[in-house]
């Protein structure tokens, strides 16, 4: 009986509405339409996750979820420009279909919405953690660009990146329900950065696995990163320990079968499955962290937890 009312929840969120934006601006909103009416919604999803629990009140949950789709929804649109994507959720996007000025400039608007919005609430701490974040996501792209062709790139250097691209965006969801309740407690909040930066950290490489085509279920493209002179995550992880040579085969793969060859096929999966076991550690990690907020947390909001234990395990294995 309870999940059928939670999906129904879920589903009722409305982030993106046109009555939001002025009606004098028919581009803006179209792009809009296109943008918001295919994401999955998968951060806003975890506010209300959080929400329940706390108690939160309705216009505290929409705040909270559109401001964190507004910016994440800003950042690929900067992002798809940046990479010269042509498709964003199986649709064209921003700008190839209404130009790049107009792709940034719709970006931007989401993010001096936000702005507004949120100084409108008026929770200082809040404000001011949402700035830092997306100037995070602004840090985290100008390194990545200093990474592309590096093909000696570490694990810890991919990590910096995915922590200020990836990460910080998880650990708001975790940390801006208790914000803006105003009750600020040092020790919590230091626990939860913990929890979303693993949360971020298994999300981004599990991703990268994807180009590899591991467990990729939902069939994406794949070796977009390697193609791209990018060697993310995993790509790190399989060479490390390959010779010069190899590593120079490696840059020019353009298929998986040619990686299998450069590689060996035993090699790599034994490498893919010593990857997970790493990654497997950070699970355990995050659940041992969660057990540590379960005593930091009075026993009505204690249902949060195991909310929380729940998200670790389908975000890397993806089942
Ligand atoms: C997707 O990365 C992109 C991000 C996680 C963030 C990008 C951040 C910026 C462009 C900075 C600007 C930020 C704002 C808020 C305007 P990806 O290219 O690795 O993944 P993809 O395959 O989904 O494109
Ligand atoms: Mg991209």
């Amino acid at each position: 009986m309870e999940q059928p009312k939670r999906e129904l929840k879920l589903r009722d969120l409305k982030i993106f509405d046109r009555q939001d934006f002025p009606s004098y601006l028919p581009k803006l909103n179209a792009l809009y339409d296109d943008l918001f009416s295919s994401g999955k919604g998968f951060r806003s999803r975890l506010i209300q996750m959080m929400a329940g629990p706390l108690a939160l009140k309705a216009e505290q949950v929409h705040l909270l979820a559109q401001t964190i789709e507004f910016i994440h929804n800003a950042s690929l649109l900067h992002d798809d420009l940046v990479d010269r994507s042509a498709l964003r959720r199986n649709k064209p996007t921003a700008w190839l279909k209404y130009s790049p000025e107009y792709a940034v400039l719709a970006g931007d608007y989401l993010l001096a919405r936000v702005m507004v919005n949120l100084s409108r609430y008026g929770n200082l701490r809040l404000i001011q953690y949402t700035a830092e974040i997306i100037s995070d996501l602004l840090e985290g792209e100008w390194i990545q660009d200093t990474l592309v062709d590096d093909w000696n790139v570490g694990l810890g250097q991919l990590d910096q990146v995915h922590n200020l691209k990836t990460a910080s965006l998880f650990k708001w969801c975790l940390r801006a329900p208790f914000l803006i309740r105003e009750n600020y407690s040092e020790e919590l909040h230091e626990l939860l950065e913990e929890m979303g930066g693993l949360l971020g950290l298994l999300f981004q490489r599990s991703d990268d696995l994807l180009d590899f085509d591991v467990r990729n279920g939902e069939g994406k493209a794949i070796l977009g990163d390697l193609k791209s002179g990018y060697l993310n995550s995993f790509g790190a992880f399989l060479a490390h320990g390959l010779s010069p040579e190899q590593k120079s085969r490696l840059k020019d793969c353009t298929t998986l079968e040619e990686i299998g060859q450069v590689v060996g096929e035993g090699k790599f999966q034994a490498r893919v499955a010593e990857f997970d076991e790493i990654n497997q550690r950070f699970i355990d990690l995050y659940l041992h962290h969660a057990d540590s907020l379960a005593e930091l947390l009075p026993d009505k909001e204690r249902p949060l937890v195991s909310n929380l234990k729940q998200l670790p395990h389908p975000l890397y294995w993806r089942k």
